[in-house]
């Protein structure tokens, strides 16, 4: 099959599988491995932050995150289909005693005019009130979109001159950044805390980072051992994180540039696909002009040997680029699938 689910199928390359095997290891719980040392180090200096703490994933990430920037009965902005919204099984709820406000966002990215709005004047010193925001970028259910950097710097210091803290989850951050053809230093400089996934377009087998101050740091690795997440010989996993950031950030591009040659062969072939929206590895595929349903598109894509997923949205589905992919599969699925599909209709 031509998995285009999603970039998190990745199996780890020839020399991702070398680093593994190669890696000088430790107890991580003592601070004595030496790979998931310079595997946070790099990643902060990258992110422009102080320091930062390797975790098992990106969810625990934004979950410990929460935790850092709020205090029990707080209210959490956050666009309301972002991951940590729907896809973390109440956590900011379970973990952090957060009530979620839902905005409704532009292509997934909040408004500086939203959050205004979402911040009533307070009545009374004791108000419940808006603690935090939470961002996402780039957006998985948006379609992978990208924030502009000038979007993202007027959100930000909206939120600052409204008293927010704001977290970043930046699963997917090195695709901004490539989009963007930024520092990604340059994204996430400005939140307080940021996340970024190792297991999604960087092609490891799992592994995230928050990144953050050195005292928040000091507490996320508190929270990391009550998370359960407290690692030993966790270098295994950290040197694929090191290898990737070695060798596989310059081949995001490559993703980049197959999910649109996907986006333009499908729509030159007729299929209903949004190509303004392709801007990293995503591309969005609406099935109500094709009068079938979500399933059906699945299930006659999956038959032809196509993979593709399922999104918040009613009506779209989602086919993702990543590491495994050559440029010959995408042809592949550009002639497989308008043939699929002309079948059912
Ligand atoms: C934007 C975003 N944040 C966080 C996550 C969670 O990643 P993990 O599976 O490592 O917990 C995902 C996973 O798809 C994601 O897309």
């Amino acid at each position: 099959m031509i998995d285009l689910r999603s970039d998190t199928v990745t199996q780890p390359t020839e020399g991702m599988r070398r680093a593994i095997a190669e890696a000088a290891v430790g107890d991580e719980q003592k601070r004595e491995d030496p790979t998931v040392l310079e595997l946070e180090r790099r990643v902060a200096e990258l992110l422009g932050h102080e320091d930062a703490v390797f975790l098992p994933t990106a969810t625990m990430a934004n979950q410990i995150a929460l935790r850092l920037l709020s205090r029990p009965g707080d209210v959490l902005l956050a666009e309301r289909t972002s991951h940590v919204v729907i896809y973390e099984y109440g956590g900011p709820a379970v973990h952090a005693g957060l009530m979620v406000h839902g905005l409704s966002g532009r292509s997934g990215r909040v408004t500086a005019e939203e959050l205004r709005a979402a911040v009533p004047e307070r009545t009374k010193a004791a108000d419940q009130a808006p603690a935090l925001v939470s961002l996402e970028n780039t957006h998985n259910s948006a379609g992978g979109r990208v924030w502009p950097l000038s979007e993202l710097s007027k959100t930000v210091s909206t939120a600052r001159e409204l008293g927010l803290a704001v977290h970043l989850d930046g699963a997917r951050l090195l695709n901004a950044a490539v989009a963007l053809g930024c520092a990604p230093s340059e994204i996430a400089a400005c939140a307080d805390t940021v996340t970024l996934c190792l297991s999604k377009g960087l092609g490891c087998p799992l592994g995230a980072l928050l990144a953050t101050s050195a005292p928040l740091v000091e507490r996320a690795r508190v929270e990391k051992h009550l998370f359960g997440g407290a690692l030993r010989q966790a270098g295994i996993v950290a040197a694929a994180g090191v290898y990737a950031l070695d060798n596989h950030v310059a081949l995001l591009a490559d993703d980049h540039a197959r999910a649109r040659r996907l986006a333009e062969g499908w729509h030159t072939a007729g299929l209903p696909v949004d190509l303004d929206g392709v801007e990293t590895n995503f591309v969005q595929l609406d099935v109500e002009p094709l009068g079938l349903s979500k399933w059906d598109v699945v299930a006659a894509l999956k038959e032809a040997g196509v993979g593709v997923s399922n999104t918040v949205h009613p009506t779209r589905l989602r086919a993702v680029t990543h590491l495994d992919l050559s440029d010959e599969d995408i042809e592949q699925a550009i002639a497989l699938a308008p043939e699929a599909l002309a079948a059912r209709v």
